[in-house]
Parts: C-alpha cells; structure tokens; sequence
C-alpha cells in the first residue's frame, strides 16, 4: 500500500513531543513491513535541514484568502530515514525556528495543508491512503472531500489520529475564506460550537479515526475538551491503537547518545555507570535513589504540582532521594523548579530546555521517572524508560495505565496512583524509597521490564487492517 503521513512534526527532522517520534517511526516499520509510506511535513528551519541535501520535486502556487502564496516540495533524495520525506516550503510562512508558537499558526498550518493537497492533485496517480496527524493536518479530510477545486482526491481514503484532543486548532468564521472554494452546504462539517475546529472537522470527515491508546479514545467520550459528544457519535469508526517504540533509536546496548552501554544481564552495573555521570554533571548523591521527570511544563503533565510534591517527599523521606527535572513550558512552573535548585542543592536539580542527548542519558541513569500527567493519550516516556530499567511512576490516565503495571500487582514493575496531586505523588515517592532499599527486587523489576515488547512491528498491522477496512 502507498501511505502518505502528513504530520507538522517527524523525528530527527523536527521534533517537539511525543508525534515526532512517532510519526519518525511507523513510516519506518510500515516500509520495512513491504509497504510505501511516505511523509510530507513544514520546512522549518531545523539543524535537519541545513545538514542534508534536498531536491526539489514540485512548485506550486495557490491562495490562502486573498494571499497569493508560492510554495516548494523538496525530497531528501536518499531514504535515509528509511522512508521518503518531503517538506513543504512556504516563504516566510513555515520556515522558521520553532515548530509551533507564534501569532500566525492557523495561517502556516492551514497554507501548509493547502500546498499538501495541492500538490496531491497534481499526481499521476492516487495513493492508498492518507493519513493525517493532529489538528494541524484536520482540514486535509475536509478539503478532499468538498472543495471544488480537489475532487480528484475525493475518493482517496483518509485516516485521521488523534495524539492530543486537547488542542483542537479553533479557528474564528473570519478565516473560512482561507478554505479554497467549498460547498457551503458542507459548512457542519467544519464547526463544532461557535467555530471552524480542524480536529472535529477530522473526526466528522475523515473515513477512519484512530487515537494511540485504548483508555484514551474511552476517555475521549467522557473528557476531550468539548467534543464529547462526537466521540460518543462517531464511536463506530473510531479505534485505540497504542503506539511502539523505535527500538533502533531507544536501545541501551547502542544508544547512540550514551557512553555507557548496557543489556539485561548488566542493567544494575550499566545503569550506575550513567547514574554517576548525571549525578556528578548535576552535583547529586549517587548512594540515593535518582528520580527524574521529562518533558513539557504544562498542566496536562501536572508539571505544576512537582515543585511541591518534591519538597514534600524530601522531608517526608529525611532527604533520601534526589531529583532531577528536564523540560520547558510555563514560565511560573519553570521558575518554580529554578526557585528550587539553591536551597536544595545536592538534591534538587533542573535544566530547563529541550535537550535529546541529556534526555537519553536520564533514562539510562535513573531509578524512577515521574510522569503525573492529568491527560496522556499514550505517554512514549514511561515505555522508553521501561527499556532502559527505570522504574515508571504514573497517575492511572490513558495510555499509562495500559502500559504500566503496579509493582503490588502480579508481575507488576511500576508505581501507579490515582490522583495528580501533591499528596499522591509525594506517597509514590515514599514507596519507591522503600523499594529501592531491596536491591535485588529492583533488579528484577528492571530486568523484567526491559523484555517487554513495545516494538512498532505488531502496531503496523493493525494500523495496514485500520486502511484496508477502508478500500
Ligand atoms: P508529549 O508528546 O505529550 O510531550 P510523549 O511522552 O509522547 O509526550 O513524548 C515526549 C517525547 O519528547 C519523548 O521522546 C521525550 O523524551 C521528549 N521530551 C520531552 N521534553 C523533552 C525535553 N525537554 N528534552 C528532551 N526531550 C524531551
Ligand atoms: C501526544 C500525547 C502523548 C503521545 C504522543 C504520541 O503528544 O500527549 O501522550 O504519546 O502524542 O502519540
């Protein structure tokens, strides 16, 4: 089957979060599994970018609004990802810097789906199906089926996934006139509530709707932002299909980002040997537990309760563990950590910032990763964490709760609580202490967890049944 991935991010080219790594991986397995997946994303202006070559594979023009826009399809010639990539360059629209956070989003976003469509209709021939990413690619369903101006591609099947219902792209009325000529009869098909939402035009539009994990698409038809009842409606074309891991990326044996590699049978060794770098780097005490957190400073991580619920266990534990904290987002949450790292020095500390290579080597060298998260429609850290023998410490929410398995339950290897509060996690915390101090228990934990198959290879296939349910 030739599948097109259109996504706004794609691992190592640019990535903010969990999406890149996905969407840098199931293209990967699907080609290694005998199909044709391609990507097509933004150009940004990423070290990706700059490092490769590039050839340039078609010129388009079209409008958004009354802007006139020229827009170029560029190929990495090579495959070296391991599928084909294209990117889409909009002058001045989407080559910039960041992936996302700037004023003009719904206009880069919206005139990057535009050129993609675009571009489509001039093909020789049709793909299998396209598969759409997040609300940044939502309209892509819409637009294929009922704008004038791209009937061609009507009959090509869509596939839409859900990785966070939270961001839906909201887009006030003013802006239908970025939508190339449309049938206004189909102007339902674009709103939910007052406004055009790219993400419930995808739920409405798309021909099949996946999300990246079984609890997550229940826990859309009760908590997603507004569009409960949709995911009530449509739940008959809607399935959870937990995502892998790239097991060439995330591997302890090769990881291309450690000096200190290790494998089951030496996870305790190989695991202290990068403890000792993390904690002499970080000035924290090798003989205590290390617990770290990864990722974005937002509330849907419950990033904001951490400051509290670390000096809570610090007393609560007589200052038996040691933290380290990697991430960006909210100002008042990453000064709160900062606030921190003085009066807590030797226990306490934190880089805020996006670091890949600090990321890797945290969770080769800890003990524990917390992951409090409110919402987490899959969650790839604990699952990278689990590889690399560090024990996961999650609220039970979404995609957590299908992957990680409670240390008091048969076979179980984590911690997992109810609530995202101080208290909550604060208790985990006092449990992991004690635990730590059974060494050999901890081993078996670890060495267990390491052998669980998160690979992508059973994934593809239900994502290949997922498009052929479609032709
Ligand atoms: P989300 O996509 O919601 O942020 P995921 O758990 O799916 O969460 O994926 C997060 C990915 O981003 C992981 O690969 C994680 O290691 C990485 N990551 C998050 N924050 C940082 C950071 N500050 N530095 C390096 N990697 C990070
Ligand atoms: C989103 C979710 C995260 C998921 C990732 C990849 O960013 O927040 O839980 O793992 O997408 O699907």
């Amino acid at each position: 089957m030739e599948i097109i991935h259109v996504s706004a991010e794609c691992y190592p080219v640019a990535k903010a979060g969990g999406l890149g790594d996905v969407v840098g991986a199931l293209p990967k397995y699907q080609c290694q599994a005998g199909h044709i997946a391609k990507v097509v994303m933004p150009m940004y202006r990423t070290k990706f970018l700059y490092e490769n070559e590039w050839t340039v594979d078609f010129k388009g023009s079209a409008n958004l609004g009354n802007w006139f826009f020229d827009y170029t399809i560029i190929k990495e010639p090579t495959n070296k990802l391991g599928f084909d990539l294209f990117l889409v360059d909009i002058n001045g629209l989407l080559d910039r810097q960041k992936v996302y956070g700037y004023d003009d989003d719904t206009e880069r976003f919206t005139a990057f789906q535009i050129a993609v469509v675009n571009w489509m209709r001039n093909w020789e021939h049709q793909p299998d199906v396209v598969h759409c990413h997040d609300h940044h690619t939502g309209l892509i369903p819409f637009m294929m089926q009922y704008c004038y101006d791209y009937q061609q591609l009507a009959s090509v099947p869509t596939v839409f996934t859900i990785h966070n219902g939270q961001y839906q792209g909201w887009m006030g009325w003013d802006k239908s006139r970025y939508i190339p000529r449309w049938d206004l009869w189909k102007r339902g098909m674009l709103e939910w509530g007052e406004s055009i939402n790219p993400l419930a035009s995808a739920v409405k539009c798309a021909g099949k709707v996946t999300t990246v994990s079984q609890s997550y698409m229940e826990e859309l038809r009760y908590n997603s932002n507004g569009l409960e009842k949709l995911f009530e409606y449509e739940r008959g074309k809607c399935q959870g299909i937990l995502n892998g891991i790239d097991n060439a990326v995330w591997d302890p044996q090769t990881d291309k980002y450690l000096t200190h590699h290790f494998g089951v049978k030496d996870v305790t060794e190989g695991k202290q040997k990068n403890k000792e770098l993390l904690c002499e780097r970080f000035g924290l005490d090798v003989n205590k537990p290390l617990f770290v957190f990864i990722g974005r400073l937002v509330g849907e991580k419950a990033a904001d309760i951490l400051p509290d619920a670390i000096k809570s266990a610090v007393h609560n534990t007589q200052a038996q563990a040691n933290f380290l904290v990697l991430g960006s987002g909210e100002t008042q949450v990453e000064w709160a950590f900062q606030q921190m790292v003085e009066p807590y020095k030797g226990i306490f500390n934190c880089v805020i910032g996006y670091d890949e290579t600090l990321s890797h080597l945290m969770y080769a060298g800890a003990d524990f990763l917390l992951m409090p998260s409110r919402v987490e429609p899959c969650g790839l850290n604990q699952m990278y964490a689990m590889r690399y023998g560090t024990v996961s410490m999650v609220r039970s929410t979404g995609g957590l709760q299908d992957t990680v398995v409670d240390m008091g339950d048969t076979d179980g290897f984590g911690i997992r609580f109810n609530q995202a509060t101080v208290g909550d996690v604060d208790y985990s915390i006092g449990r992991a202490v004690s635990v730590y101090q059974d060494q050999e228990h901890m081993k078996k934990m670890r060495q267990y967890m390491m052998q669980i198959d998160h690979s992508w290879e059973s994934c593809v296939e239900q994502y290949i049944n997922v498009y052929r349910s479609l032709r």
